[in-house]
């Protein structure tokens, strides 16, 4: 795979030979994006800090390389401004050359990582025994767009959906069972198997005995014991506590792949806090023989604060009294299995960021045992999605929406926006459904990942599923509306020619289009997905000025008419690759 270098790799590489020339640094030369696009296309600042070092005046320095640049092919006028910035404007024949680049090309111009890396992606994260719901969709969602931007870039992802299935909710919902069921040979001693192949349980019962259990674990002593009990004899391998807890990790499994189907997100491993029990023992033997793990009122702890630490750090507990593991452990034994299987130069947990303190403690404790270092590893926060009331979202009757519900109230949206918006009238029923769905997915997927990701957002499915305005059905109906531009010019026989630029909404469009490495860069370099959610909004919306101010098919020049067409199949390349980065996936038609 080459890279292509971009207009900013090629300016940058003019003005520093300009500097060169001065006998000056040709790194001064690293050209931008504008600040001020109405003034300049790409500004370069180089000038002021030569003049700095040097104690000479920046505008005569900026003025000797503008006179330089000036002869260059890919420059149409440049100037100094105040200071001493340089401002340029690219010549047609560069945009033009540029824009050809990008239209050949099927990653669309985008460059990849010279040095690609082994990365682990944790996300998902979801429990066993627990409806997935609303709070753990930003996980998904925002990690499998990292998975796929990563990946896209060159390095080599693993994603793992690392599911709760270890805890003290194991023992809390076995001990529910018991009470509801308990002549099953489940909870018999002696009895050894084999056990029924049916699991006792459904998800809908799974879901309505979580929270029963839950609740008189925290209000009854003698349950808690109980409860605490029990998860230390099944990760102990008492036999019918594990056949039974087989049937909770497979019927939640269950559920699980249909939200991941109809979302689109895939994972390479489906192993989660169980798969790090084995790992344990060991390490915790180890620890102990090199003075890292401590005995503390029965538990075996890793003390992980420091002199530095502003606020209190608690140590981790690696096994807690009774034996069991817990969120720590289980974290700190992944993190083995991780290196003895992946060996990951970069693993990333995108979690809620109220579970910030955890992954810093786990960090640092990874770090002091010597497994993977503390700055290979990254919590990657989210805030929370709010209802109307700016607190976190609850369905109307005061429950948690459960994904399905909302999928299935965002499939039905949808349908009803694209009736009014008379979109899909002349498809089939089974197709159109497939559209909304498309368009309920994009708009889910869209709203959540446009946002920071560290902040909150409302969540408002009548806002996101709107055709208008900055969302993901907007950005899909874009796509759409080149793609039957696309057929309409092959039914009249029009292909797409050689690029040249003339108008401005021309020239608008190849800068956009030219600034998707930038876009990526951001994205990846800060783990913040809205950067692209950005640029293919504002790529949607430069191509819609394109269009209007350049009509394709009724231009009577053909030539003109090609470079148009051509121009406009780059855009839906490059347009349905961001989306489809973001984890959205365009129809055909709407
Ligand atoms: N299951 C956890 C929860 O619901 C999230 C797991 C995140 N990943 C991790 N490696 N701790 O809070």
């Amino acid at each position: 795979m080459t890279n292509q270098t971009d207009l900013a790799d090629q300016l940058s590489e003019a003005a520093g030979a300009a500097f060169a020339a001065l006998g000056l640094e040709s790194s001064l030369g690293a050209m931008r994006r504008s600040d001020r696009p109405d003034l300049a296309d790409f500004q370069c600042n180089g000038a002021m800090a030569a003049a700095k070092k040097l104690g000479r005046n920046p505008r005569e320095i900026a003025t000797a390389i503008v006179d330089a640049l000036k002869a260059s092919p890919l420059v149409a006028s440049t100037d100094v401004a105040g200071p001493g910035f340089i401002n340029v404007k690219v010549s047609a024949a560069a945009l033009s050359a540029r824009a050809a680049k990008i239209a050949a090309d099927p990653r669309s111009g985008a460059r990849s990582m010279e040095t690609p890396r082994r990365v682990v992606i944790d996300f998902g994260g979801w429990n066993v025994a627990k409806e997935m719901h609303i709070g753990h969709l930003r996980s998904t969602v925002i990690g499998d767009s990292l998975q796929r931007l990563f990946r896209f870039m060159g390095d080599t992802v693993t994603s793992d959906v690392h599911l709760g299935d270890w805890g003290l909710q194991m023992g809390q919902l076995i001990n529910e069972v018991k009470l509801e069921q308990p002549d099953l040979p489940y909870f018999d001693a002696v009895f050894t198997g084999p056990y029924p192949e049916t699991s006792p349980v459904t998800m809908d019962d799974l879901g309505r005995l979580y929270p029963q259990a839950s609740a008189k674990s925290k209000t009854d002593e003698t349950r808690r014991d109980e409860d605490r009990k029990a998860t230390q004899e099944l990760q102990a391998g008492r036999p019918g506590y594990r056949a039974l807890w087989h049937h909770f990790c497979n019927v939640t499994r269950v559920g699980l792949e249909r939200e991941c189907a109809s979302l689109g997100v895939n994972f390479d491993l489906w192993k989660g806090e169980s798969d790090a029990e084995p790992y344990v023992p060991e390490l915790v033997e180890d620890l102990k023989a090199r003075g890292i793990a401590e005995l503390d009122a029965g538990a075996w702890i890793i003390r992980v604060a420091r002199e530095t630490d502003k606020k209190e750090m608690p140590p981790i507990i690696l096994v807690n009294r009774d034996g069991a593991i817990g969120y720590h452990g289980s974290d700190l034994g992944t993190i083995v299995d991780r290196k003895r299987t992946i060996a990951p130069e970069l693993s990333m947990y995108v979690v809620d960021q109220r579970q910030a303190l955890h992954f810093e403690q786990v960090f640092r404790a990874s770090d002091r045992a010597g497994l993977l270092p503390e700055k290979a590893l990254e919590h990657l926060g989210f805030g929370t999605v709010n209802g109307p009331d700016g607190k976190p979202f609850k369905t109307r009757e005061g429950g948690i929406l459960k994904l399905y519900e909302l999928i299935s109230q965002a499939d039905a949206t949808a349908l009803a926006r694209m009736r009014e918006a008379e979109l899909g009238a002349d498809v089939s029923d089974d197709e159109r459904r497939d559209i909304a769905h498309k368009v309920a997915v994009a708009a889910i997927k869209f709203s959540d990942l446009s946002n920071v990701r560290t902040t909150n957002y409302i969540f408002d499915l009548d806002r996101f599923i709107s055709f208008e305005g900055k969302t993901g059905p907007y950005l899909l109906y874009a796509a759409v509306r080149i793609k039957s531009l696309a057929r309409r010019a092959e039914g009249e026989g029009v292909k797409p020619g050689p690029i040249a630029i003339e108008l401005d909404a021309e020239r608008g469009l190849v800068l956009q289009l030219d600034a998707l490495n930038d876009a990526l860069r951001g994205s990846y370099d800060k783990r913040m997905p809205h950067i692209l959610c950005d640029h293919a909004y504002s790529l949607a919306q430069a191509f819609s000025s394109f269009y209007t101010a350049a009509p394709i098919l009724v231009e009577s020049d053909p030539a003109k008419k090609a470079s148009r067409l051509a121009l406009a199949m780059a855009t839906l390349t490059q347009l349905e690759l961001a989306l489809h980065l973001i984890g959205i996936d365009t129809p055909e038609r709407m």
